[in-house]
């Protein structure tokens, strides 16, 4: 499946791993913009349950994007297995790259770059996407680009035909985290808030899991809550008053578990349940994310990660937006949840800067204020 590349001209010599950069490094991003050029990027996301392959172009947008998610796997485990994640990976990978191609009408010896997830995420399941990507782009002469997984997410609304304008706030909610961040520019990330325990998701999750609704929960838990009260059971909103933009969602998941078990199990009790649990994890979303807007005086939200599919926290946000005077931007559902595309798009981003990377490097822990400007 590997081919010979077509031939790199500019070697960046520094360090024993330094490999030939590309050479639209080199070239000046207006110049790229004007002329339109097409530098062509695989993106490749396994940092959880996910594989994600993507291919994005600089001057035509996204050609293809393929993903596999293992949730069957995982299912009678009731959550993520690391070790499983990362075989699976192993081998999804090289078919999912030759699905994307092929579907995209590209050859390998197309590709400029590699963009790879390198962090946050299970150990395993990076060490995997860095060692395909980093194969790949060593036995092709390409660049490497390594991605940062939030920032993938907070960009992911830029796939979409109306990309939201800077700055913004960005309400990252998915498995892993929940934070407020606040974007002045592409690659400037400054951290507003975050839970100070469990992930909005996660909470989703694990209170899905009580439910009797399987892994992963999230999406399964909101689709009984709409057949639910959402005022049958009074549920906390946690450090809902607390003087800051943080987060607490491990209480909340306690108080649906004693309320639980009080209950004689049917299906109108768990959808009730379900329905109370989802507002009280929305009102808190909302209230805090309206809190940074007016603190910042910022004018535009984004909303991303696997919770942002969720209907009533998009609703109730849009709501907020009209009254408030804010723009709100959704990702499309499809790239809400880990996938390629926002690898791919990031990467192509980052390569656009020059920002390469020789290093076989993944990052479990990697915060996102950490990365450089874009
Ligand atoms: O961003 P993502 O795909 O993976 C991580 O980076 O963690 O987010 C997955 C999370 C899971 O916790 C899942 O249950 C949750 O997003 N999720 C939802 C919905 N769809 C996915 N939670 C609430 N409502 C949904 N509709
Ligand atoms: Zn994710």
């Amino acid at each position: 499946m590997v081919e010979k590349g077509k031939p790199r001209s500019i070697a960046n010599t520094s360090g024993a791993n330094a490999r030939p950069t590309s050479r639209f490094s080199l070239i000046p991003v207006v110049a790229l913009q004007f002329y339109r050029l097409s530098v062509l990027v695989l993106g490749i996301e396994t940092s959880c349950d996910e594989s994600g392959v993507a291919l994005y172009d600089v001057g035509l947008g996204l050609l293809g994007h393929a993903l596999h998610t293992q949730v069957a796997m995982h299912r009678d485990y009731g959550g993520v297995v690391p070790e499983l994640a990362s075989r699976d990976h192993i081998r999804r990978l090289p078919v999912l790259i030759r699905q994307v191609l092929e579907e995209s009408r590209r050859d390998l010896s197309q590709i400029d770059a590699i963009a790879y997830t390198a962090g946050p995420g299970l150990a395993g399941a990076l060490l995997v996407g860095a060692s395909v990507a980093q194969g790949l782009a060593f036995s092709l002469g390409l660049p490497c680009v390594a991605i940062h997984h939030l920032e993938g997410h907070l960009l992911a609304p830029f796939l979409s035909g109306s990309p939201p304008e800077l700055p913004f706030i960005a309400l990252l909610v998915s498995g892993g985290h929940t934070q407020l961040m606040q974007v002045s520019a592409l690659g400037r990330y400054e951290l507003l808030g975050e839970s100070v325990d469990d992930a909005a998701g996660e909470a989703f999750d694990k209170t899905a899991q009580m439910l009797g609704l399987g892994y992963p929960g999230g999406p399964a838990l909101a689709t009984l809550a709409e057949q639910g009260s959402a005022t049958r059971y009074v549920f906390p909103r946690p450090m809902l008053h607390s003087n800051d933009l943080n987060f607490s969602f491990s209480g909340l998941k306690t108080a649906a578990l004693t309320a639980l078990k009080r209950e004689t199990a049917g299906h109108k009790a768990y959808a009730d349940l379900a329905a109370s649990f989802q507002a009280a994890v929305v009102d808190v979303l909302v209230s805090k994310t309206c809190k940074a807007m007016e603190q910042t005086g910022v004018k535009r939200l984004v909303v991303a990660g696997g919770v942002g599919a969720n209907t009533r926290l998009r609703a109730q946000l849009s709501e907020k937006a009209r009254v408030s005077g804010f723009q709100v931007s959704y990702p499309k559902l499809e790239f809400c949840t880990d996938n390629g595309a926002m690898i791919a798009f990031a990467g192509a981003l980052r390569l656009r800067q020059g920002q390469t990377d020789g290093r076989f490097q993944i990052r479990p822990r990697w915060p996102l204020s950490s990365l450089s400007a874009l």
